[in-house]
């Protein structure tokens, strides 16, 4: 990443085709950037439009950056209903429209082409049965399902109704989901029997079992069938959907929701603690997840659009189902992995259903370029008009191979950096409208300021050729709102450190010509294959096991994933340091997070570099697992230097 920021000069101007089609070229840009900057209270004004009100707002933004008085809301006075803008309002112009084609793992089973009617109906029923089932207004569901066509329906029934979703990745473990239901107090969890991804199973019901012997015994396990694999079933608390489907009723009237009424919570890691919940709301959210997606993606009627993310995370609550659905989008939803049955499976995906824009991370572009370039050649990739990337850094050498190889270096490539808290795109190319630069977000979206500030003293750095920490100068309506159940540390995590600013935890570069380059995290937070994980969770997953006295963990860089999970152990006195105890302590964090939390290298360490205060320095660790033992800066402050040379004489050989 670094790198590419230091080394990279290549320049990629769009197309004449490309600026021809485009929703927004370089002076519609400049224009709208100006407009969104000099008046974001008219510009933003303007777009609220784009979405069906039921009451329209009267007040567009009021917005109070201070720390201790931070308070965010948009369309304040508007009140609205997310799944009426998703669907019953394309009912007249576009019911038979396929919404959503859904791809299943295995390529021999039948994809389905889902229609913005039949949506609808599905939604409905969702919602009548989650309504049967007690849930009110202001009720908390967690999501916890495979990539099949019920979690669009749960996320839209849940909307419908004003109940708030909060999805959990089907790749965490039970006391994961635990803690997530008791963090925001469900009423019901809704899973599926079985996950299947790249020929495997999850067994999701039975992790949504042991989750729930940890919760309130009045949640309620309402359970989807996909494989129709064997369950436990416990009468009155599980409830079967599919029979419960062809019972309910085809509509369900949508609810009059405020514009700042949350519509989700969704989790997410940070630099110190136990993840937090991001609170999304709903109006603002809903006008820049559209917006974005129409002119980030340079979305036309008629498009085809892929997004393979995973509706567990950020990405696909806001470029799988909100963002494309409100605009009316055919959008597409992919159950299994890239390389299964083997390589070609994304590219073959994109030909059977002419994919015209293809969004994914840049951890999949580098395990499929290693593959060779047999997979993807073999397919007609013909259709691909706009391909983006997401979640971390791109190296230039994924890049270009993107670029050529999949792109035939005909479509731009946009990099979007965003994050969970900010609910969309905050910095990207707009395809017809800026020379690609590989590697760099290039510009912010419309109303988005972004500053550079001197990590120390938290002072603005002007011009250009600079780098420094990232801020955000003033809000935009897809922006987080609080924490859920803890605004004090919503105000702690974003707004303490450089007062008046929102504080991303991003490094950036802002290069000679005022392009921006995303350096990565300056904080604990570390983007495993786009993943985001808080190295804190994986200690204190560690500590939690009865051998293990104290650990550190670090990312360190990898080929594949983007970044690695390195930890340092020290183990109690009576233990010896044996591979079985490894594997177990692999195992130990894979139960208590979730396989993708899995480390990549235990390294033993009789002694942690500390200061003599007891703080750990991280930076040291940083340095050794990366193999730097050039640069580990000053070490004379440690209690106990020696412990350093121990570590490099140990580096574990990985
Ligand atoms: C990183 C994912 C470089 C960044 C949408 C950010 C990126 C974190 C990019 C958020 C990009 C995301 N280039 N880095 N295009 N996109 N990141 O919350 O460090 O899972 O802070 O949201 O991913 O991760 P999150």
């Amino acid at each position: 990443m670094t790198s590419a920021a230091v080394a990279e000069t290549r320049t990629f101007p769009p197309s004449a085709e490309t600026v021809a089609r485009a929703h927004v070229d370089a002076a519609k840009y400049e224009e709208m950037y100006a407009a969104s900057i000099a008046d974001p209270v008219a510009f933003w004004g303007e777009q609220g439009k784009r979405i069906d009100w039921i009451k329209p707002y009267s007040q567009v933004k009021d917005v109070n950056y201070n720390f201790g008085e931070v308070r965010i809301n948009w369309y304040a006075d508007g009140t609205l209903n997310v799944s009426a803008n998703c669907l019953d309002r394309h009912l007249k112009t576009r019911g038979d429209q396929t919404a959503i084609i859904w791809e299943p793992d295995d390529p021999n089973d039948e994809a389905q082409h889902i229609t913005y009617a039949e949506l609808h109906r599905r939604t409905c029923r969702m919602a009548n049965i989650l309504e049967s089932m007690g849930v009110r207004k202001g009720d908390r569901v967690v999501i916890y399902l495979p990539m099949i066509p019920e979690a669009a329906y749960a996320m839209l029934a849940c909307a419908r109704i004003g109940a708030i979703h909060s999805i959990v990745f089907a790749g965490f473990s039970p006391d994961a989901l635990a803690a997530r239901i008791n963090g925001c107090d469900a009423k019901v969890i809704i899973t599926a029997d079985e996950a299947p991804r790249g020929g495997r199973k999850t067994p999701l019901k039975s992790n949504a079992d042991a989750a729930l012997l940890h919760c309130k015994d009045t949640v309620k396990c309402l359970v989807v069938k996909r494989t129709g694999g064997q369950t436990t079933w416990i009468d009155g608390r599980d409830f079967d959907y599919n029979e419960m489907a062809l019972e309910a009723d085809d509509y369900c009237a949508p609810a009059e929701m405020n514009a700042e009424d949350p519509l989700f919570i969704l989790y997410t890691s940070g630099s110190t603690g136990q993840p937090k919940g991001v609170v999304h709301t709903t109006g603002g959210y809903l006008v820049y997840a559209s917006l974005t997606h129409e002119i980030t993606f340079d979305y036309h009627d008629g498009d085809i659009y892929w997004c393979t993310a995973d509706v567990g995370w950020v990405t696909g609550h806001s470029y799988i189902v909100y963002g494309p659905l409100a605009n009316g989008a055919t959008t597409l939803m992919f159950e299994g992995v890239p390389t299964y049955p083997d390589a070609s499976r994304f590219w073959q995906v994109c030909e059977k259903h002419k994919v015209n824009q293809f969004y994914t991370a840049p951890t999949a572009i580098r395990a499929l370029m290693g593959q060779g370039n047999e997979f993807v050649e073999k397919c007609d990739l013909s259709s691909l008009r706009i391909l983006g990337t997401v979640g971390e850094p791109i190296n230039p050498e994924a890049w270009t191979w993107y670029h050529e190889v999949v792109g035939k270096g005909k479509c731009p490539i946009v990099d979007t950096w965003w994050q969970t808290e900010t609910g969309g795109h905050l910095m990207t190319p707009l395809p017809g409208a800026h020379a690609l630069k590989p590697g760099s977000a290039m510009k912010p979206f419309f109303g988005i300021q972004p500053v550079v500030l001197d990590p120390q003293s938290g002072v603005e750095i002007a011009g250009n050729g600079v780098e420094g920490v990232l801020c955000i100068k003033d809000s935009w309506p897809g922006q987080m709102r609080t924490v859920w159940g803890d605004h004090e540390r919503f105000e702690k995590t974003y707004f303490a450190d450089y007062k008046g600013y929102y504080f991303t935890g991003d490094g950036c570069r802002r290069d000679e010509d005022g392009d921006y380059w995303i350096t990565g995290r300056v904080d604990d937070v570390i983007n495993v294959s786009g993943h985001r994980m808080g190295t804190a969770e994986v200690e204190s997953a560690l500590v939690a096991h009865p051998a293990v006295a104290e650990a550190a963990v670090v990312g360190y860089p990898h080929e594949i994933k983007g970044q690695g999970i390195y930890c340092y152990v020290t183990l109690m006195n009576d233990r010896e340091p044996t591979e079985e105890l490894r594997k177990e302590l692999r195992q130990w964090v894979r139960t208590e997070i979730g396989p993708i939390a899995s480390p990549d290298v235990i390294q033993w360490a009789p002694g942690l570099p500390k200061t003599r205060s007891g703080k750990i320095m991280r930076r040291i660790l940083r340095k050794i697992a990366e193999n730097d033992f050039g640069s580990l800066g000053d070490t004379s402050t440690l209690a106990d230097p020696s412990v350093v040379e121990d570590l490099i004489q140990n580096r574990a050989n990985k």
